[in-house]
């Protein structure tokens, strides 16, 4: 897929098939996610692969209005290491890049995904280190939903010239 289809196309899928997503796909996405950039450098992300229905309903209970998860066939926690960042800002950009990237890939591979966002809820936060067993300096801080679409969502205008801004305010 053309690079700037797939930034122009890709939308939040939250309906998915029963069919699995070959491990493949996931190491794929994985990959791109790694290759995001981060401040200095310092690549400062792990994943938690949640690849069977009783991980992805945890990640239900914990995150409760993600009613997506429930048809899911994959999820992606993705978690911030602060022994390697100190800054909480940008552990928070860092890993939204790996998100975004993630998303990416999926539309990519034809995969349907949602970015489900976890930081900075304190109780999503709470639910989620405790029921994935992150050690205390590993910060979750989204989840990505993912399975092979079932549904299609357009694409959508949303070029406003009145957002960009020459020299100056
Ligand atoms: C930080 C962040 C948190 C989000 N959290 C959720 C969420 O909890 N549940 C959900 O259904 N979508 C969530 N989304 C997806 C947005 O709703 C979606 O990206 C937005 O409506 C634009 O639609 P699009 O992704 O199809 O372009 C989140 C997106 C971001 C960037």
């Amino acid at each position: 897929m053309d690079l700037f289809e797939a930034l122009l196309e890709r939308r939040s899928i939250r309906k998915y098939t029963n069919s699995e997503i070959p491990a493949e796909m996931i190491e794929k996405m994985l990959k791109t996610a790694m290759y995001a950039p981060s401040a200095m450098n310092l690549q400062p992300w792990h994943f938690v692969i949640l690849n069977n229905k009783e991980s992805i309903l945890n990640a239900f209970k914990a995150i409760q209005h993600a009613e997506m998860l429930k048809q899911a066939q994959t999820g992606i926690l993705i978690c911030g290491d602060s022994e390697i960042e100190k800054n909480i800002e940008y552990i928070v950009q860092n890993c939204s890049a790996a998100t975004q990237n993630i998303l990416l890939a999926a539309h990519g591979l034809g995969l349907g995904g949602v970015w489900v966002g976890v930081y900075p809820d304190k109780e999503l936060i709470k639910n989620v280190k405790a029921t994935f067993m992150l050690p205390e300096h590993i910060i979750p801080i989204s989840l990505v939903s993912l399975g092979f679409p079932d549904e299609k969502v357009q694409a959508e205008d949303r070029y406003k010239v009145e957002k960009i801004h020459y020299n100056k305010w």
